[in-house]
């Protein structure tokens, strides 16, 4: 008998399986009983028939507790109503553990209480789901980058510099010198840009952001490309076709994963259409004055702003060319405009707010020597980044998508915290 998991169940309709599992819940007629089972790659039901196995085995089904683990011996059926769509019927089963009571046995807990349980709970169907629709997003990342000869360069954890701002830092010591958790890998991206030509890095990236909001992690995972020889219009164009790969792999491979979900599909498929509108940023200042909401010119955007033109646009938008006080430093100045820089934050439709933010950055080394003196910060730290402006300067450009922002708009997450295993939030550091 073959040893199967329940995601290959079609391949063994009418066959004696053998299937190690965990029971997710169960109910039962006295005649009949429907055991929901998971082995981490699907769900599904088994169905034990009082007349059809041995009576041991039927009392073992009824008593069995929640996330008990067993060996379920039987024949795989279609199911039509489910939407895994197969079932088994079970003839045997071998226990492996007995479960203690399980804490999270009903549907109504408060999100602080799952969120202490996050190790069991993400043997849940939703977050399960999710954290499925992420692994694909980031394999569909991998792919698309290498199919387009991008380098993976992998960023430190550790560093001196600060490229989005310095207020949000996570200081550490190291080895008696101050240091801190990376807020962007992008600055090194530079330096590997100069050396690969095409590159990216995927990891971890840190803010000690001390807003509590639906939108910031204290952690979060950032895709960050940076191109030699590559304007921002191009750039905007890498942008909105790795989005669409990716939502085009997700609605290839994770159609059950969305479905657990309910979450519709209509608004992704057209979002795997490119191009995605683009506006400049005086233009986005009037869409607010005229939906009633007063930002001044040279304001960054907040919340309502972004969820503004989430509302306003059906698919992902371009925000392009921000006043230079709301953006960092290394950006390029706008020729056609010196209060502007070239850039582009792109804002998520229905109100999911900033996905990804990119510029073209600055090749003058005057220019990013004035403006980290004016931010606050010693010049030293960055020599080694001064230097890719004085041995052969090249125009480039890059982005950062954020995995969890992106996650949060293709599954319908009011809060990215379920979009990540572990959330690290403010108030969270367990487990
Ligand atoms: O706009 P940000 O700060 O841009 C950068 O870090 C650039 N250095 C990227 C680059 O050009 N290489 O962050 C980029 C993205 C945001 O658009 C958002 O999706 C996400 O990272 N992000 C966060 N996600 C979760 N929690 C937070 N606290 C986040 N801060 C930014
Ligand atoms: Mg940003």
């Amino acid at each position: 008998m073959e040893r199967i998991c329940i995601a290959d169940s079609k391949e063994h309709v009418g066959e004696e399986v053998k299937i190690g599992c965990w029971l997710t819940n169960k109910r039962g007629s006295g005649k009949i009983a429907f055991l929901q089972l998971r082995d981490g790659t699907a769900f599904f039901q088994g169905i034990v028939k009082k007349n059809k196995v041995d009576p041991k085995i039927f009392d073992l089904a009824e008593h069995l507790r929640q996330e008990s683990s067993f060996w379920v011996i039987g024949t795989i059926d279609a199911d039509k109503r489910s939407p895994f769509g197969y079932e088994i019927q079970v003839e045997d089963i071998k226990m492996i553990d007995k479960s203690h009571d399980y804490p999270i046995s009903h549907e109504k807990y408060n999100i602080n209480y799952l969120l202490d349980h996050r190790h069991l709970w993400i043997r849940h169907k939703e977050p399960w789901a999710i954290l499925r629709i992420r692994d694909e997003a980031k394999r569909a990342t991998y792919r698309f980058f290498h199919k387009h000869g991008f380098v993976q360069f992998d960023a430190p954890i550790f560093t001196a510099n600060a490229p989005e701002n310095t207020t949000d830092l996570f200081h550490c010591e190291y080895f008696g010198e101050d240091a801190y958790l990376s807020q962007s890998g992008q600055l090194y991206e530079e330096a590997g840009a100069a050396a690969f030509g095409k590159v990216y890095s995927f990891g971890p990236t840190f803010r000690e952001s001390k807003s509590k909001t639906r939108r910031h992690l204290s952690e979060f995972w950032m895709i960050e490309p940076e191109m030699a020889f590559c304007h921002q219009d191009e750039s905007l164009k890498v942008q909105e076709d790795y989005i669409a790969y990716m939502i085009k792999s997700i609605l290839d491979h994770c159609q059950y994963e969305l479905k657990l979900l309910g979450r519709p599909l209509d608004d992704l498929k057209a979002c795997t259409k490119t191009p995605y509108p683009r506006i400049s940023y005086d233009d986005a200042i009037k869409l607010f004055h005229k939906n009633g909401l007063h930002i001044k010119w040279g304001e960054p955007f907040g919340s309502p702003e972004e969820t503004c033109i989430g509302e306003n646009f059906k698919k992902p938008c371009f925000v392009c060319n921000y006043p230079k006080s709301a953006k960092p430093f290394y950006m390029k100045p706008d020729p056609d405009d010196d209060r502007k820089v070239i850039c582009a934050d792109c804002i998520a439709p229905q109100g999911y707010g900033e996905i990804i933010g990119g510029s073209e950055r600055s090749t003058n080394y005057d220019y990013l020597l004035k403006k980290i003196k004016e931010s606050g910060q010693d010049p030293k730290m960055y020599d080694w980044y001064l230097d890719l402006r004085k041995y052969g300067s090249v125009p480039h450009s890059g982005f950062g998508l954020g995995l969890e922002r992106f996650l949060a708009w293709i599954t319908h997450q009011n809060h990215i915290r379920q979009c990540i295993p572990f959330p690290r939030l403010m108030n969270r550091l367990n487990p």
